[in-house]
């Protein structure tokens, strides 16, 4: 793999786990692969969304392919006990070759890190069989909005989305989804919206959801810091600026990301 902005390191994928535990409520209340019986999940990462998946759908087999080779390992690593209904693919989601095709997909958390999100769907149309329903989960970071206004976390969020373009994603790609399915030939395209909007009429899920927020973040502040993207004191501020968000009586913190369904 190239330049990516989480890394591979066992902080990050233990994140990964934790990451689908907390946003689970949000990702799966409308995925559905009923009837289906042989899944790809492409960008399966260290397994943490497979694991969800095929405790919802218990006849379901799972494909996972991941472009790198220490998420697929630890992936094997935690799904020990559901070894007999899964594969596992080290292969580059934007040229899949699979001998297999599927009756559904799942991407979730991937487009978003990929310079050519449209060869990615072009690539799996051709591992599906007519009928085949997919489901999308992608960022649309631009929609993130917080008060009150502080100068650390929105100079930190700037800088982690501008760093992730200049590696070739894009933080955004969840508001592009409905056309990327359109341009590689699926139909039935629906897409909905996801995520939260919080002020203290929550005050526990927002304290979740900025720390939360706050591990996100520093996912991305090695790579961020190797480069010189940012300086340590600029992590520092962005924390201390969630950390006040959490406690401020006025306080909202709002992000939608785009789920999107289709079929082949
Ligand atoms: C943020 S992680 C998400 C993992 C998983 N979907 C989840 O939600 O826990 C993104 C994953 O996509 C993988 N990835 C990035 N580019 C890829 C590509 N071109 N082909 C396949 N996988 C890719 C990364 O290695 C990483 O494991």
């Amino acid at each position: 793999m190239t330049s990516y902005l989480h890394g591979y390191f066992p902080e990050e994928q233990e994140r990964l786990v934790e990451q689908a535990g907390i946003l689970g409520s949000l990702i799966y209340p409308r995925i559905d692969f009923e009837g289906c019986k042989h899944v790809l999940e492409i960008g399966s990462g260290v397994g943490a969304q497979t694991k969800v998946l095929i405790s919802l759908f218990p006849d379901l087999k799972i494909t996972c392919v991941d472009a790198e080779s220490k998420q697929l390992e630890k992936a094997k690593a935690n799904l020990l006990e559901e070894a007999d209904r899964l594969t596992f693919v080290h292969q580059d989601a934007q040229k899949l070759d699979l001998d297999e095709k599927f009756d559904g997909a799942f991407l979730c958390w991937v487009l978003e890190h990929i310079p050519d999100p449209k060869s990615v769907l072009g690539s799996l149309k051709n591992q599906l069989l007519p009928g085949s329903v997919v489901w999308i989960t992608e960022v649309f970071n631009s929609t993130f909005y917080f008060q009150p206004e502080l100068p650390g976390l929105r100079n930190y969020y700037d800088n982690y989305n501008a760093y992730q373009r200049s590696l070739g994603g894009d933080p955004d790609v969840g508001a592009k989804l409905g056309g990327l399915l359109k341009e590689n030939g699926f139909r039935d395209i629906e897409l909905y919206p996801g995520g939260f909007h919080l002020s203290k009429h929550e005050p526990e899920l927002l304290q979740k959801f900025t720390t939360y927020w706050i591990e996100l973040m520093k996912s991305g502040a090695a790579a961020m810091l190797a480069s010189e993207w940012i300086l340590p004191e600029e992590v520092s501020a962005m924390e201390k600026d969630l950390i006040r968000i959490a406690a401020d009586e006025n306080a909202v913190f709002y992000y939608r990301f785009v789920q999107a369904s289709a079929t082949i």
